[in-house]
């Protein structure tokens, strides 16, 4: 089975690098679909945030990193996707989720999501936690890939 695990990817962190690698374990061929949306403005641009999740997932074969406009669901019907997976942290992410979930179903009836759930020691994750711990220099190391850190390190400096 293919899935598709879309999502900002501002930047690739270990709690979506935890529900990728799980994913591998269990489907055939995990594609994870950058989203590029206009109106909501990016500390990463699309080519760079698709560039930090190829190096973070070179040695898992069966997963590759694709770009996406538009609605997912149309993306999913293009590319035959035979699930969506959406990451669940907390009752908050729920809310959301589950909206989303009912709307892109509604939108089209083969647009099935499926939730994985967090690993407990990455339910504090996000990509707008690191960016702002790293927007004062914090540690990040615990949270990101090297290669991730250092490029939070880059573009803090250059706007500083
Ligand atoms: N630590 C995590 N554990 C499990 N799922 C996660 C984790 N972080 C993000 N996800 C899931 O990954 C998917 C893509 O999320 P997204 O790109 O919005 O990342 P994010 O960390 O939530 O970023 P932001 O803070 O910008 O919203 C969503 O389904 C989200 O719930
Ligand atoms: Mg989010």
């Amino acid at each position: 089975m293919k899935i598709v695990y879309p999502g900002s990817f501002d930047p690739i962190t270990y709690g979506h690098l935890d529900v990728i690698r799980r994913c591998s374990m269990k489907f055939d061929e995990v594609v994870v679909a950058v989203l590029e949306n206009n109106n909501k403005k990016t500390l990463f641009s699309l080519a760079e945030r698709k560039s930090l999740i190829e190096e973070s997932v070179e040695e898992l074969e069966n997963v590759k990193v694709d770009t996406f406009s538009g609605l997912l669901v149309d993306y999913v019907a293009q590319n035959q996707f035979d699930f969506v997976i959406r990451g669940l942290r907390s009752v908050s992410d729920f809310e959301y989720e589950f909206q989303m979930a009912l709307v892109n179903h509604q939108l089209d009836a083969f647009t099935e999501t499926l939730f994985m759930v967090t690993s407990s020691r990455h339910s504090y994750l996000s990509s707008s936690i690191v960016k702002e711990v790293a927007s004062f220099d914090g540690n990040v190391d615990l949270m990101v890939p090297s290669h991730v850190s250092m490029a939070l390190k880059n573009k803090f400096q250059k706007g500083e």
